[in-house]
């Protein structure tokens, strides 16, 4: 795969500064937290990748890779008091070390200090980027509000659930490559192009964590495993589990997911063993590779060289191969 090291490296440095060293402590503590806890730094990897790929520099698109990855994380922190998760790369969430309000309002400074990473640029640049950090942003809140409708919905269809992860997930890893065409001032056709690809490959990197919340390495995830089966998410493997199984399975799969039991483990073992008896399982898979490929199809409309789209194929590659 194309060599990230130095997109890492320069992003480790612009994070470690990213959030004020000031008072009060328990508003900027918990942002300083979370961002030391890493993770894989996809969508700040890509705005760089894709502003040099298009002609620009790591420096210049620093500030907007940098936005994309605080908002991220602010979204993770509020995910995560939605989603009730205990762990988050692998330690506990912000909301559970510290506490509800601690978790809301150190992620609101994290949007906002998002926001002003964009002040930088210049008028036309900064219209373009905050326009589109704006309209991604609401997206993101949409589907995180789709998301848990959904939780206590019994009539979810599949198209539902696609769009519900392409506006909580897909949008902004689209809107993170968009940004790195918008830095390089590509042209209004390859920033349409980019996002697409961004966005398809979205779409098959939320089947995946999916996927891994069910099926994944705890010592890898970093995340609680089965938490979206525990609070009832209308996940692909759900849905289509629903659609293949019996009519006994299918009374025992609702039953189970309109109870919240004390001790899950029960529901998460009978839950996980239908999602592979009725192939749901395969089925996700099958489905991550078409939207890989529909996101390839997008690339093959910019104007690269062979170098650099087998680049972005190896990293939406990577993604698909991960476990954590
Ligand atoms: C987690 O995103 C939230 C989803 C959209 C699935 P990542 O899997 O990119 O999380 P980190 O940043 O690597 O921890
Ligand atoms: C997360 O979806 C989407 C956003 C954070 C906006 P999930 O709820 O599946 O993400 P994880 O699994 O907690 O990282
Ligand atoms: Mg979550
Ligand atoms: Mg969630
Ligand atoms: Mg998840």
């Amino acid at each position: 795969m194309h060599d990230l090291s130095s997109y890492n490296e320069a992003l480790s440095k612009g994070l470690e500064q990213a959030i004020p060293v000031n008072e009060p402590i328990g508003l900027y503590g918990p942002a300083a937290y979370i961002l030391e806890l890493g993770g894989k730094r996809l969508r700040p990897v890509l705005t760089l990748m894709t502003a040099e790929f298009f002609g620009s520099t790591i420096e210049k698109a620093m500030n907007a890779a940098l936005a994309v990855e605080l908002f991220h994380n602010f979204s993770l922190i509020h995910d995560d008091i939605m989603d009730d998760a205990p762990l988050r790369r692998g330690k506990v969430t912000v909301h559970e070390k510290w506490d509800l309000n601690t978790g809301i309002l150190s992620g609101d400074a994290m949007l906002i200090l998002a926001y002003q990473l964009f002040e930088g640029y210049e008028a036309e640049k900064f219209q373009q980027l905050a326009k589109l950090f704006s309209k991604t942003a609401l997206e993101v809140c949409e589907g995180q509000q789709y998301d848990v409708d959904f939780e206590t919905r019994d009539d979810v269809t599949i198209p539902e659930y696609i769009k519900m992860i392409d506006f909580k997930t897909a949008v902004l890893i689209g809107a993170a490559m968009k940004m790195g065409a918008i830095v390089a001032e590509a042209s209004d056709a390859c920033k349409d192009n980019i996002y697409e690809f961004g966005r398809n490959l979205g779409i098959a990197f939320q089947l995946q964590d999916d996927y891994l919340d069910a099926f994944g390495d705890p010592e890898t995830f970093g995340k609680q495993i089965g938490g979206d089966i525990i609070v009832n998410k209308k996940t692909f493997l759900y849905l289509t589990a629903l659609e293949r199984c019996s009519p006994s399975e299918r009374e025992q799969l609702t039953t189970l997911f309109s109870q919240s039991p004390e001790d899950p483990s029960e529901k998460i073992k009978i839950v996980k063993d239908l999602f592979i008896s009725t192939g749901a399982a395969e089925a996700s898979m099958i489905k991550m590779e078409k939207y890989t490929a529909k996101a390839n199809d997008f690339l093959e409309k910019i104007d690269f060289s062979e170098d650099k789209k087998e680049a972005f194929k190896s990293f939406g590659d990577w993604l698909l191969k991960r476990k954590v």
